[in-house]
């Protein structure tokens, strides 16, 4: 009967108490203010549309890497989706790193040759203008576009 005992329940209304205090002083801190920091939104970030642009182009690096080593060596009717990757914003302005328009530029042209002539040789300049990139830019998913090159 641990209920009835006097210690716990004093102890239970401690913690009722102090968890009260604890809701009403965060909801105070959250109020927002017009001077002094403010806290960053709860929800996470929205995805850029840059960002957005690199969740197709993998995909249809994936979807054509399967359907080459599934048929073998079969590109006909293969063609990426083009992006003005420099038209396009990401999720913060450190990205822009030196040269980052030229290599843009670049894997634009490496995506129209391979759309125009897909081949093996065409598919594996898009994986490395993905990676010339991505090691300056952004090298997180790095890892990731490695698993694209053919065997
Ligand atoms: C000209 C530079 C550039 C090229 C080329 C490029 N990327 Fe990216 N990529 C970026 C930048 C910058 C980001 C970060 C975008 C952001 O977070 O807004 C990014 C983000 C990504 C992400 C993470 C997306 C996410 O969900 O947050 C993946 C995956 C990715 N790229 C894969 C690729 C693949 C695959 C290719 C080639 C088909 C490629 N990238 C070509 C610059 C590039």
């Amino acid at each position: 009967m641990v209920a009835a005992d006097p210690i716990f329940r004093s102890r239970h209304w401690t913690v009722v108490v102090m968890t009260a205090f604890v809701l009403v002083s965060s909801q105070c801190g959250n109020a927002p203010t017009s001077e002094g920091p403010r806290l960053a939104p709860t929800q996470p970030n929205r995805t850029s549309p840059l960002a957005e642009s690199m969740r197709q182009l993998d995909a249809e690096l994936v979807d054509f890497r399967t359907r080459f080593l599934d048929v073998g060596g079969e590109w006909q009717g293969a063609a990426f989706t083009e992006y003005d990757l420099n038209d396009l914003a990401p999720t913060d302005s450190s990205m822009f790193v030196d040269g980052y328009q030229a290599l843009a530029i670049a894997f634009e042209k490496r995506i129209a040759d391979f759309n125009a002539h897909p081949s093996d040789d065409s598919y594996s300049m898009v994986v490395s203008g993905c990676i010339s990139c991505h090691q300056k830019a952004c090298p997180g998913p790095l890892e990731r576009i490695a698993k694209r090159k053919l065997p």
